[in-house]
């Protein structure tokens, strides 16, 4: 971490720690095993599991299971947040506690998609095998980056959850896909609250920052293997596509940090802010394109 940096993070400790008093006030602890009807439960060996015995739309079983293996990288989600700071810093004693809630995600959904038989337990027991296997590299190692960018990914998944929720059309499924979207919620105020933090300190990094890490925005779960089919399902199923990205991640995250209002940019920053304002338009303008492509290809 080059020293400039070093001293943003530095300046910040303190809003680290209320952030994190905060959360853990306000977090309320929930149990998995509240949540699933355990009396579904029939054994796989005596009672394989078949396609037929899906209660839910193959759409949204695309969208649950590339929700859970993204959930189950975790490892690697830690280890690129942990690896940056000192293991006894705020954000070090945050990244723990982070990680023990975002475990709880992955046994959750598990539970759910194993009682219910809504997924295939063998190629989803594989695909995780695959996915963990390969790892998760985060391209971003800068302290205002990573920030930058767990804000915006927290968002994305709690809206990603909560709209797979919605949209399986099943009471269970709804309950819980809102709990854990209720926990994204609660990373999402915490990182947000780190960027907005720093933004007192040197709002000309942030912007810089946010352009570069927006531009170059990608979820995690691009390393699950079947990545572009599941994504495609789970636009199909409008659960998560370019504009839901650009109307529900990007604008709203910049409409909270009022990049429009900040003054005192570096020419540079202020260049930067420019582009990170066209930025949602831009986006939505690409996701009709997409639209009109797909609805022509349909003959509409
Ligand atoms: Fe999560
Ligand atoms: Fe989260």
């Amino acid at each position: 971490m080059d020293s400039e940096r070093h001293e943003l993070i530095a300046a910040v400790e303190g809003d680290i720690e209320r952030l994190m008093a905060d959360h853990i006030e306000k977090r309320p602890t929930w149990y998995a095993h509240d949540l699933i009807n355990w009396e579904d439960g029939r054994s796989f060996v005596d009672e394989p599991w078949d396609e037929s015995q899906c209660t839910i739309s193959p759409e949204v079983r695309e969208a649950l299971v590339l929700n859970l293996l993204t959930e189950d990288n975790l490892p690697y989600y830690h280890f690129s947040i942990a690896s940056q700071f000192p293991k006894d810093s705020a954000i070090g004693r945050w990244t723990r506690r982070w990680t023990a809630e975002e475990n709880q995600h992955a046994i959750v959904i598990r539970d759910y998609l194993m009682i219910s038989r809504n997924c295939d337990p063998v190629a989803l027991e594989d695909d995780r095998m695959a996915t963990i296997s390969k790892g998760w590299d985060s391209p971003w190692t800068d302290p205002v980056d990573i920030f930058v960018y767990t804000s915006a990914q927290e968002l994305a998944t709690r809206v990603s959850h909560r709209n797979t929720g919605m949209k399986a059309d099943d009471e269970r499924a709804y309950e819980i896909m809102k709990r854990v979207a209720a926990d994204e919620n609660y990373h999402y105020i915490f990182y947000k609250g780190i960027v907005t933090a720093m933004m007192q300190h040197d709002p000309s990094a942030c912007v810089q920052s946010m352009l570069k890490v927006y531009k170059n925005f990608d979820m995690p779960g691009t390393v699950v293997p079947k990545f572009r089919r599941r994504a495609t399902y789970a636009a199909r199923a409008e659960i998560y596509d370019l504009r839901i990205h650009a109307e529900k991640i990007i604008a709203p995250v910049l409409r909270e940090w009022k990049i429009d209002k900040l003054e005192g940019l570096t020419p540079e920053a202020d260049k930067d802010r420019e582009a990170l304002l066209a930025m949602p338009g831009e986006l939505v303008e690409r996701a009709e394109k997409l639209e009109r492509r797909a609805v022509s290809k349909l003959g509409v």
